[in-house]
């Protein structure tokens, strides 16, 4: 079964609800302060962003108040709840500058070359998210300055490795536990 089919199922739902308690609440805030994470991917006004596996949000609109409204923050992620919960934070927060989308980050159908920003938090390695599929999509849909940028918790579990193995990628950067790449060939 596809990722996209499994982000409708009521169990798989269910059980990432549970799991969403932790990744979205208050605590997880004052342990990791988005901010601090987001600032470390050099996120600026007027940036075009796409979040990968946006979960409940735990990052989403601190990235959009980041971006301003001259900014665009698409936000992705398969599972049905999570993606309702974050439209409902977004309305909420009376913000106009994101989308987001269910869509399986492996085939984003967004534009070639349309991202100045990728954000990775949280989500690498996942077993949905193989690597080996995933970052060809990144490359895809990323300008040719545009930055990969990847926050890695709890383990780096040899992710950083396996990027600069890929050959699409160069790192350029490490603040805040955020690794951040340019597209290889392309950077200064
Ligand atoms: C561990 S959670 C992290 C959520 C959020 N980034 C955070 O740090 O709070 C991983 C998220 O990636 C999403 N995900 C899994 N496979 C995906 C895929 N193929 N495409 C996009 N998102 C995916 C999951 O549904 C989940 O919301």
């Amino acid at each position: 079964m596809d990722t996209l089919k499994l982000g409708q199922l009521r169990i798989i739902n269910f059980l990432a609800g549970l799991g969403g308690l932790a990744i979205g609440s208050r605590l997880r805030r004052w342990l990791q302060d988005p901010r601090k994470i987001l600032a470390g991917a050099d996120i600026a006004e007027g940036l075009t962003v796409v979040e990968v596996g946006c979960g409940p949000g735990f990052f989403t609109l601190d990235a959009a108040e980041m971006i301003g409204e001259s900014g665009q923050l698409i936000a992705i992620e398969p599972l049905a709840d999570f993606v309702e919960t974050v439209k409902g934070k977004v309305k909420k927060a009376g913000l106009k500058n994101v989308k987001v989308l269910t869509r399986d980050a492996l085939n984003t159908g967004l534009e070639d070359k349309s991202a100045d920003l990728v954000l990775l938090f949280g989500v690498v390695p996942f077993p949905t998210l193989p690597l080996s599929k995933l970052l060809p999509e990144m490359c895809r849909i990323l300008k040719t300055d545009g930055t990969l940028a990847v926050w890695l918790f709890p383990t780096t579990a040899g992710v950083p490795t396996a990027i600069l193995n890929s050959g699409l990628f160069i790192q350029i950067g490490e603040k805040n536990g955020v690794y951040s790449y340019s597209l290889k060939g392309q950077s200064v």
